[in-house]
């Protein structure tokens, strides 16, 4: 059987991160983990809480309270967020919680907490993970590491489109706000920020289309694969 690898996606904001790599697990027969889902469901308890988050105690204690699993949905054809056994993949990309997951996912202890558990589902490997430190942080070890990127009027376009097609109250000045706002956030943060990895393959998609990204991944993926299993022969 060909080993299998660990694929970390990074990149900024709504680069198409997420699309890349759930159509690379599919077509790896992989997992896919969404990293940034689990902030996300972070932020969603602590907004339901009203958790401050310059209280370090209270967001301590408020942590053991949180329970973050993720099941497979047959409908969706994809794996769906649990907090605390209930299903919150649709409240998380609200924009209450975009607009403030940023500054959450800043925070020591929260990161902490979901990096141990993004380390344990990777654990056995054939997994593609998409985030903001995922090849520098969680996976650094991870054999295929792809940076993500494209134009910021591309992204905010792209993600107008979907945040409308569920929210038709949301404007476009809105979404570059919150992506432009987020982008800084992540980017300018002391623990784990945003940074290309050193290993990593810049992919621009700013005039690629999904085929063409996927195509493109598919390739530096199956070299990493059979790069892989040849040191392991030789190992052996
Ligand atoms: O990928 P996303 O937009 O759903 O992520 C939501 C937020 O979570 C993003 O603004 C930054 C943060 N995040 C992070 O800090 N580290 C990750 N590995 C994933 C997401």
């Amino acid at each position: 059987m060909r080993q299998r690898i660990i694929i970390a996606i990074d990149g900024y904001s709504s680069c198409g991160k997420s699309t890349l790599a759930k159509q690379l697990a599919k077509e790896l027969h992989y997992i896919y983990a969404d990293s940034g889902a689990m902030y996300r469901a972070v932020t969603l308890y602590f907004l339901r809480n009203s958790i401050q988050l310059t209280a370090k105690k209270q967001i301590k204690e408020a942590l053991k309270d949180i329970h973050i699993s993720f099941e497979f949905n047959v409908d969706a054809g994809k794996s769906h967020i649990f907090l605390n056994d209930e299903n919150v993949e649709l409240m998380i990309r609200d924009m209450l919680v975009s607009e403030k997951v940023s500054e959450v996912a800043a925070i020591k202890e929260i990161r902490e907490f979901a990096v141990a558990q993004q380390k344990k589902i990777g654990q056995n490997k054939g997994i593609v993970m998409d985030g903001r430190d995922i090849g520098t942080t969680v996976f650094p070890h991870a054999e295929l590491k792809i940076f993500m990127t494209a134009d910021i009027t591309v992204r905010v376009e792209r993600r107008f489109k979907e945040m409308y097609a569920v929210n038709q109250n949301i404007t476009i000045e809105e979404v570059r706000r919150n992506l432009e706002m987020r982008d800084y956030i992540d980017s300018n943060r002391e623990v784990s920020p945003l940074r290309k990895a050193k290993d990593a393959i810049v992919m621009d998609n700013t005039s690629l289309t999904m085929a063409q990204q996927l195509k493109l991944a598919l390739q530096w993926a199956n070299e990493k694969i059979l790069a892989n299993n040849k040191t392991t022969i030789e190992k052996i």
